[in-house]
């Protein structure tokens, strides 16, 4: 039986039918279009499908659509423009912290809220805070110089 669910997407009222079963990963994906969110393992394990609610970072293959009910989803989709990058996606750019760009949606989310609760977060702990998302081309270097590059300014949470 398929439930009712009115919430927000990317700054959008949204209101959808959702079997119980749907997880939040299918929905941003099937019925928003929102692709940046990407299946990977889909049982929890390499982080691709994160999405951000209200404003802390989620594994979206975990989580149903119905769970969802008055809460705030954004996905990459909501952060900069190619012609305006947001400061994470330009660190990103800056230093060379992707190759085929598969981890980096959740690479970005998860960084922007590490720093938006711990705009001081050490390498460390910006290491720390990364590990649940895997990179299978990178090395991890360039992606840590860039989140460790905007520590200590002001929160990029916008
Ligand atoms: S697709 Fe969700 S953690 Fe891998
Ligand atoms: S850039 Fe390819 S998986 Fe991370």
């Amino acid at each position: 039986m398929k439930h009712r669910v009115k919430f927000e997407v990317n700054g959008e009222a949204a209101e959808i039918e959702a079997e119980p079963r749907e997880t939040l990963l299918d929905v941003v994906r099937e019925r928003f279009g929102l692709t940046g969110a990407h299946a990977g393992c889909e049982h929890g394990a390499c982080g691709a499908c994160t999405v951000l609610v209200d404003g802390a970072a989620v594994r979206s293959c975990l989580l149903f659509a119905v769970q969802c009910e008055g809460r705030s989803v954004q996905t990459i989709e909501a952060f900069g423009t190619p012609a305006a990058l947001h400061p994470m996606q330009e660190a990103f750019r800056t230093h060379h912290a992707l190759q085929c760009g598969f981890c980096t949606p959740a690479m970005v989310l998860t960084a922007i809220d590490m720093l938006a609760h711990s705009p001081n977060a050490t390498e460390t702990e910006i290491r720390a805070a990364l590990a649940g998302n895997l990179c299978r081309c990178t090395g991890y270097a360039g992606i840590v110089d860039a989140v460790c590059s905007l520590a200590g300014r002001e929160p990029v949470d916008s």
